[in-house]
Order: C-alpha cells, then sequence, then structure tokens
C-alpha cells in the first residue's frame, strides 16, 4: 500500500482516541486542539495563539519550543537513539544525575530515573519498603498518604493518594495504607497569599497514626508540598517542619512528591529549599524536561542510597527499573532544560514575581461565584461556586469560555480553575492571564 492509500484508508476523525482524564464524548463535540507552539503561547490548527497559563500540565516550565531544548533532542536522536537502560548506560545519564543532585538540598544525592510522575511516586514507595527491609524492619510496611493528595495514578499512587473518583473504581488498592488530613480550611485561609497561617496543628495527626498501629509498621509517609491537583492547597506554616520531627521521631520515612513544585515553580529548585525541610526522598517529572520528553526520577538521601550498597559486588542491589529509565532524548532534553533554568535564572524570576502575580490573582476576589483564592510560588487556585446543576458545570465552563473568546488556556478541577503558568511569563503577560479570565468567570453565569 503507498503512503498516501494508506493516509486515505485511516478515518480523519477523533472516534479511536480514548483520552485521559477527560469527558471524551463532550470533548469530541466541542474538541480544542492544539497544534502548535512557541515560549507563552500555544496555536490552534488554524492558527490562534492562545496564552498558556497552565505551562500545559504544570511542566513546560521553561516555556515552549524552546530553541536549545529542540536542538539537543534533535542532536540526540541522531546520535543515539536508545541504549540498554539495564546493565548498561550513557554518559548523559550520570551527567543529568549529577546535575539533578547539584540542585537538591542536603544529601540528597541519588537520583534513580524513571518515564512519569505517577512512576516516580511507586518508586519512592518500594524504595522505602525495600530499604527498611534491607535494615532489617520488614515489619515497616504501612505506608501514609494524605487526603486531597495527588500522586498520579499507578495502584500506589492511587493508594495513597486522596482524591475519591482516583480510587474507588480500582478494587482494594494497596493494603496497609492511612492518610492524614488535608490542610484546606476556608474558614481559617480564605484568601491567603502563600503558606496559610492556620493548620500546623494538622501535621500532628501522624501521631495518632502511629499510635493506631505502631511505628514498627509504619514505612513511610507521602505528601506534596503544595497540593496541586486538587485545587492549589499550599501547606500551612510551619506544617512540614512538624511532620519531618514525628518522622525523624518514629524512624518513618518522609517522602516529598514535588512532580510540580520542582524545578521552580514555588521559586526554588525543590519546595523543600523553600520551606528548609530534607525530606528523605523527593519524587520529581515534568519540569525535568521543561515537558518537552517523559522524564521523571526519585532523588535518595545518600543513607537510603547506601543501605543497598552491600552484599557480593555482581548482585543487583534493587530489583526496580523501567526500559526506558534515562532513555537517551530525556536526557538531553533535561541537560538542556537545566541550562536554560540556570542561564536564564527562571527559579529566581519565579520568586521575584511572586508577589505581583499573588496580588494581580486577587483582584479577582469580588466576581460572582468566586469564594476563595489561593497563590504561592507561580501558581494561583480559583475556587467558583458549583452550579445547581452539578459540581464542575461552572468550572468546565469557564475554561472553555476562556479557550473560545479569551484565547487562554487555564485548568480546570471541578469548579476550581488552577493557574501554572512558564517561568518566563512577563509582568504584562500575568496581567493578561487575570484580565481574560475575570472577564470568562464574569461571563459564565
Ligand atoms: C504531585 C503529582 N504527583 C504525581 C503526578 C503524576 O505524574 P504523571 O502524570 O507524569 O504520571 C502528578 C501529575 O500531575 C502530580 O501532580
Amino acid at each position: 500500500m503507498s503512503a498516501q492509500s494508506r493516509t486515505a484508508a485511516v478515518p480523519n476523525d477523533l472516534a479511536s482516541y480514548w483520552m485521559p482524564f477527560t469527558p471524551n464524548r463532550a470533548f469530541k463535540k466541542a474538541p480544542r486542539l492544539i497544534a502548535r507552539a512557541k515560549d507563552m503561547h500555544y496555536y490552534t490548527p488554524e492558527g490562534r495563539a492562545l496564552l498558556d497559563g497552565t505551562a500545559g500540565l504544570w511542566c513546560t516550565n521553561a516555556g515552549h519550543n524552546r530553541d536549545p531544548i529542540v536542538a539537543a533532542i534533535q542532536n540526540q536522536a541522531a546520535e543515539l537513539d536508545y541504549a540498554p537502560a539495564f546493565q548498561f548506560a550513557h554518559p548523559k545519564a550520570f551527567e543529568l544525575a549529577s546535575r539533578v543532585a547539584a540542585l537538591a538540598p542536603g544529601d540528597l544525592d541519588h537520583v534513580f530515573f524513571c518515564n512519569s510522575g505517577s512512576e516516580a511516586v511507586d518508586t519512592a514507595l518500594k524504595i522505602a519498603l525495600a530499604y527498611h527491609h534491607v535494615r532489617g524492619q520488614g515489619s515497616r510496611t504501612r505506608l501514609i498518604g494524605r487526603e486531597r493528595g495527588y500522586h498520579g495514578v499507578g495502584f500506589g499512587g492511587i493508594s495513597v493518594g486522596g482524591i475519591v473518583n482516583n480510587r474507588k473504581f480500582f478494587g482494594a488498592l494497596l493494603a496497609g495504607v492511612d492518610h492524614l488530613p488535608h490542610t484546606y480550611n476556608r474558614e481559617q485561609q480564605a484568601f491567603s497569599k502563600g503558606e496559610p497561617e492556620w493548620g500546623a496543628h494538622l501535621a500532628d495527626d501522624l501521631e495518632r497514626i502511629v499510635a493506631l498501629h505502631d511505628a514498627s509498621t509504619v514505612a513511610a509517609v507521602i505528601v506534596e508540598p503544595m497540593a496541586g491537583s486538587t485545587g492549589v492547597l499550599p501547606t500551612p506554616k510551619g506544617y512540614l517542619p512538624r511532620l519531618r520531627a514525628i518522622c525523624d521521631k518514629h524512624g518513618i520515612l518522609l517522602i516529598f512528591d514535588e512532580v510540580i513544585t520542582g524545578f521552580g515553580r514555588l521559586g526554588h529548585a525543590f519546595a523543600a529549599e523553600r520551606y528548609g525541610v530534607i525530606p528523605d526522598m523527593i519524587c520529581f517529572a515534568k519540569g525535568i524536561t521543561s515537558g518537552a520528553v517523559p522524564m521523571g526520577g526519585v532523588l535518595a538521601r545518600a543513607p537510603i542510597h547506601d543501605a543497598f550498597m552491600h552484599g557480593p559486588e555482581h548482585a543487583i542491589e534493587l530489583f526496580h527499573g523501567y526500559t526506558y529509565s534515562a532513555h537517551p532524548l530525556a536526557c538531553a532534553a533535561g541537560l538542556a532544560a537545566l541550562d536554560l533554568y540556570r542561564e536564564e535564572d527562571l527559579f529566581a524570576r519565579a520568586k521575584k514575581l511572586e508577589p505581583l502575580w499573588a496580588d494581580t490573582a486577587m483582584s479577582l476576589k469580588g466576581l460572582p461565584n468566586v469564594l476563595d483564592i489561593r497563590t504561592v510560588g507561580l501558581t494561583a487556585g480559583i475556587d467558583l461556586a458549583s452550579k445547581p446543576d452539578g459540581v464542575g458545570q461552572r468550572g468546565v465552563a469557564v475554561m472553555q469560555r476562556c479557550f473560545q473568546d479569551e484565547n487562554l488556556v487555564v485548568r480546570v478541577t471541578g469548579d476550581t480553575i488552577a493557574l501554572t503558568p512558564p517561568l518566563i511569563i512577563g509582568e504584562q503577560q500575568i496581567a493578561e492571564v487575570f484580565e481574560k479570565l475575570g472577564r470568562a468567570i464574569s461571563a459564565v453565569n
């Protein structure tokens, strides 16, 4: 079959693609298609420019289609497409691991690569369990997550995660999981810029969980330093140090899921630095390649890594890994992204823009149906009142209005609008994002 007749034989419709986390039937009636991108903008197939208020899915931190990242991927594809990840390696894997370790605080200096945030979470949970096992504390099997946490879609991630729809369809999940309470309280925290004052005491609930199960059964606690997917919930002031202290007291590992907060989102390479707390592991993904090639990973502290480095040297120390761990294209993209972050000082830029971003976001206070606005780093969550006919209707209507009439891409979870622009956003563009969103919110009754 010639290429032309093969093309003609393929139906050009939307049916075959089963879209993730999308209402497929509604989408296919009114598709929102994106064909290309550059810097702060997406372009529809017709060429309409859309301002990107969400860095894709919180990932294109350096902006879209940046020339050095594009060139790095192109060159890498021409030089080495793939090398086996087990028992062999390519030089850029080591280079990128060293660069990521150098960015991380404290002794978080070993990197295990995978391909997504979900894999990073499952990797960290497995390392935690195996760590206790190799140290002769195999009874520590319990994993503690948090309500309203999102840790991807693997069975480990949905088990420690705290979003009902991500859990209720999928059976019994992992056994032996418990959850901390979430940290959001509108009465106490409404319209907070940055970390809310109220709520550090919620970390003490870990003591209750430990008292219930006994510390000897608890392996790890995993939390996002800022819960992104359930609507931008910054952790309260003092909460994370308190969690760290309780984990230390009971020999429990603390894992930060920094899949969103890593690589500048909160004004630092990792949020751990912002909060002055060194977790035992950090999960990362998304911003590592500025979204250009799938990649994830786990940073582990030296004692965790070293605990595995015993036994005969010919023997595999950790029975875990992915065919595409440290894929050459991802490593090339990662190195180029880290160069861009450094050359353009983008993490510091996020920090500098944070006050302007927060003030501009708060200008939406008082618009119809706006119940709360939260900001931290270059993120904002705006809660809208649900329509009487259903949760999520207003949120989707605002997102659609932004796309269709305002040429703005926003993200929506339920009736919460989430904003997380590329870190290259200009001051004028910050004003533009909130003007456009404000008009869209006002237009949707
Ligand atoms: C905190 C957090 N962890 C894990 C994930 C899962 O990442 P992925 O979709 O790459 O599997 C996400 C995705 O948004 C996330 O926000």
